[in-house]
């Protein structure tokens, strides 16, 4: 599977369809147009066979979370301002009805995550916040690392520092196991 940009003369964006229409739609009518507004860039996953179909997208953009969103706990640990923060939202995450269950949309959770944290390092952002579409989708991300704003909210966020402690984990672990194991006790400390 590739994870790519959105292009409009290679991508078939009307055949997707996720079982939601606010998503298929979005990706049908806006996200092209969004990607040439520079509102929001959207990602698609495709199979090496057949890169035209979209096998799954996301959007990520930027965002601005109110002073106070992050609780307060979480804010003291990472020592926040009390003020509005700069973050990145995956504003939407969908998968092909077809392929759902054969961890496209983990993959593609992923690479945002990834994506989300290359940007951070260069712009600056303290935390990813996603919209989970409706209450069964949040236990989708809780199992990355999102908790909730507030108890029932359905918006959730996870730390860009804890992001980078996934990632140096992933990284080491790839490159040597026991460096995976040192990252990881050093992260848990
Ligand atoms: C939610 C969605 C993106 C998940 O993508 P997917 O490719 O089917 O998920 P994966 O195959 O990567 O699943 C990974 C794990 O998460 C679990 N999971 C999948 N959907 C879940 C959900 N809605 N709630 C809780 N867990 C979920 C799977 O059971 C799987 O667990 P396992 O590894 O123990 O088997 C996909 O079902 C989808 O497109 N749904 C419709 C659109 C939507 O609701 N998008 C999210 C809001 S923007």
């Amino acid at each position: 599977m590739i994870i790519e940009p959105l292009q409009k003369d290679k991508h078939q964006r009307v055949p997707f369809t996720c079982g939601k229409e606010p998503l298929d739609r979005f990706l049908h009518e806006h996200a092209y147009q969004a990607v040439a507004k520079n509102l929001s860039k959207t990602y698609v996953a495709v199979d090496e066979t057949d890169e035209t179909v979209i096998l799954g997208y996301y959007t990520v953009a930027t965002c601005r979370i109110e002073a106070g969103e992050i609780p307060e706990d979480v804010a003291h640990r990472l020592r926040l301002p009390g003020s509005d923060l700069p973050g990145s939202l995956v504003a939407r995450l969908a998968v092909l009805e077809r392929v759902k269950g054969q961890g496209v949309g983990s993959l593609m959770l992923m690479d945002a995550m990834a994506r989300c944290a290359r940007v951070s390092n260069e712009i600056g952002g303290v935390a990813i916040v996603v919209d989970a579409l409706e209450p069964a989708v949040v236990g989708f991300y809780e199992r990355f690392g999102f908790t909730r704003f507030e108890p029932d909210s359905l918006k959730l966020f996870i730390s860009m520092a804890t992001v980078q402690k996934m990632l140096d984990i992933e990284t080491a672990g790839r490159k040597n196991p026991q460096a995976a194991v040192a990252v990881e006790l050093e992260a848990s400390a």
